[in-house]
């Protein structure tokens, strides 16, 4: 049987929602976005849960998610992921990569990113299609193209990796990327998407947290 691990990378500040605390330690209907991002892991059957947190809340945390390792976080994204990874038992075959920012829909794509890897797929993102018509821009907010937006996804978590190819992934580059798929394309190794969930949105401004209470208040989470 696979063993599934995922990586909640939640180390860190939050800097754009303009608050001193962390954000995955903000509530949403009474519990931190972390929690509810490990409750959703949970409850989807994932067997291991790392979290990497900022080292002056590792023990706050672990009271909050005893069901995970809970690890000391890195200076950016990638390297909260490397720390993680570091953590994750030896029998683990399958590793997910999945934000504390994204405290709602998990359980659906998780079932979709592991169904992909069992038929053989290496990585495997959840995308949803992009609505806005999207431009590129040069430096002085001046349009230099519109880009086909048949073509577009904009990319969710959990993310879903074959352990070997993750560990490679993070050991082959010490680029700052903002996922963990684009260290594997970089190796030269097929991504595949499955369909994302628009409840699986980041929670990054304060605006996305409104959007997050009414989702909660009305049981759509
Ligand atoms: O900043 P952004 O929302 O893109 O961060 C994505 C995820 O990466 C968040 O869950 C955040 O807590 C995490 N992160 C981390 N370590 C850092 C920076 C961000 O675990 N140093």
């Amino acid at each position: 049987m696979t063993r599934i691990a995922a990586i909640v990378p939640a180390a860190g500040r939050g800097e754009r929602l303009g608050l001193p605390v962390p954000k995955a330690l903000l509530q949403v209907g009474g519990l931190s976005l972390v929690e509810h991002a490990v409750a959703g892991l949970v409850r989807a059957g994932v067997d291991v849960v790392v979290v990497a947190a900022p080292a002056d809340t590792v023990d706050d945390v672990r009271r909050l998610v005893p069901l995970a390792t809970v690890v000391t976080g890195g200076a950016d994204r990638c390297e909260s992921v490397r720390l993680a990874l570091d953590a994750i038992p030896a029998d683990v075959d399958v590793v997910l990569v999945h934000d504390a920012a994204r405290p709602f829909g998990s359980e659906d794509v998780v079932r979709r990113v592991v169904d992909a890897l069992q038929a053989g797929a290496s990585a495997v993102i959840p995308v949803v299609p992009v609505a806005d018509t999207v431009k590129r821009v040069d430096r002085n907010g001046v349009v230099v193209e519109t880009i086909d937006r048949a073509t577009l996804r904009a990319v969710q978590t959990p993310q879903g990796f074959r352990r070997d190819v993750l560990v490679a992934a993070h050991e082959s580059q010490n680029a700052t990327v903002t996922d963990d798929a684009a260290l594997v394309e970089a190796m030269g190794i097929e991504v595949q998407t499955v369909d994302g969930d628009a409840r699986a949105f980041k929670v990054t401004t304060p605006w996305d947290f409104s959007v997050a209470e009414a989702l909660w208040e009305r049981g759509n989470q």
